[in-house]
């Protein structure tokens, strides 16, 4: 299959809807990462999706709607979770709730799982697709199983290269970092993964993050990977921060919002280097720095 680039404009989307309404992915931009976009009403688009990526079934995918009414349309929102729905959307947040009896969705887009994962993204070009396909989307991350998270159309290329039919290409994203996701299915509500949303009130509740059906090895670049480097050892990469200049910073400044957005880059130029080995400065652990630190931390599992 050849894989088609398309700048994102009116003509791309259009392209794209056509593309969705047969049942085929398409990868598109979002605010946080690139997300491989399916009807999430057709069970053989979804399972494109899982062939595509060659993801671990049980891994439960994100459903994106244009709008808090259609949101309502798939899932049940209590008080708080209509709050942070309110507060953050559209924006890179993600509610967990119960999924509504009936509601069109394709079991094998949570897993068959009783809840779902629902978003409502801020991006132009997610938000063109939304309207222009008219169906809601089921879209994980748009790049392999157990690679990197894109944050480039050349990311997707490289990872799902003639796999998929067509990449819209709307620059790099803006976020960097996955959403966060928020579990609201009764009882308090629970972090289940950190994001570019700090919730703070949330994790002062003491309760423990999860990562359900998420492997500890899901953000691994190929190379070994070594955590918390003052200085590059024999055969290293070393990704600075701050007064550690390394061999490219993910912020020189040490802005911890510029190096969210970096930080998928440039674990792909270390993992494309000729350097054996990925070193990575110390990335202070406060805001969106806890976020940085535990993909770091799954990066380095391996
Ligand atoms: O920013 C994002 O969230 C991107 C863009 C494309 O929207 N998507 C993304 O999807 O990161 P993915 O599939 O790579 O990660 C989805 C995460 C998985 O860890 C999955 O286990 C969790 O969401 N998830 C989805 N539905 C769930 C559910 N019903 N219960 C628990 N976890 C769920
Ligand atoms: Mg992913």
């Amino acid at each position: 299959m050849e894989t088609r680039v398309l700048p994102f404009n009116e003509d791309a989307i259009a392209e794209a809807a056509r593309l969705i309404l047969a049942g085929q992915p398409v990868a598109v931009a979002t605010e946080t990462v690139y997300g491989l976009a399916a009807d999430a009403t057709n069970a053989e688009a979804v399972a494109r999706i899982y062939e595509a990526k060659g993801r671990p079934a049980f891994n439960p995918l994100i459903v994106h709607v244009p709008d808090f009414a259609e949101a309502e349309h798939i899932g049940r929102f209590d008080e708080e979770a209509r709050a942070l729905a309110e507060q953050h959307w559209p924006g890179p947040l993600t509610l967990v709730v119960p999924l509504n009896d009936g509601a069109p969705i394709a079991p094998l887009v949570t897993a068959g799982l009783p809840t779902i994962g629902l978003r409502v993204p801020a991006h132009p070009a997610m938000q063109a697709l939304l309207h222009a396909a008219g169906r809601p989307l089921a879209a994980p991350s748009a790049n392999a199983s157990g690679a990197i998270s894109p944050t480039r159309a050349e990311h997707v290329l490289k990872s799902l290269g003639g796999r998929i039919p067509l990449v819209v290409d709307a620059g790099p994203t803006e976020r960097g970092l996955e959403s966060t996701i928020v579990a609201a299915t009764g009882g308090p509500l629970r972090l289940l993964r950190r994001g570019p949303i700090g919730v703070e009130a949330i994790e002062n509740t003491g309760s423990s993050i999860e990562a359900p059906g998420q492997l500890a090895s899901h953000y691994a670049p190929s190379k070994p990977l070594r955590l918390d480097a003052e200085s590059a050892t024999d055969g290293e990469y070393l990704i600075g921060f701050g007064s550690i200049a390394g061999d490219a910073s993910l912020s020189p400044s040490g802005d911890l919002v510029e190096a969210a957005a970096r930080l998928f880059d440039l674990l792909h130029q270390a993992d494309a280097s000729n350097h054996r080995r990925i070193a990575v400065a110390p990335v202070p652990n406060d805001g969106l720095g806890a976020a940085i630190n535990d993909r770091l931390r799954r990066a380095a599992t391996r």
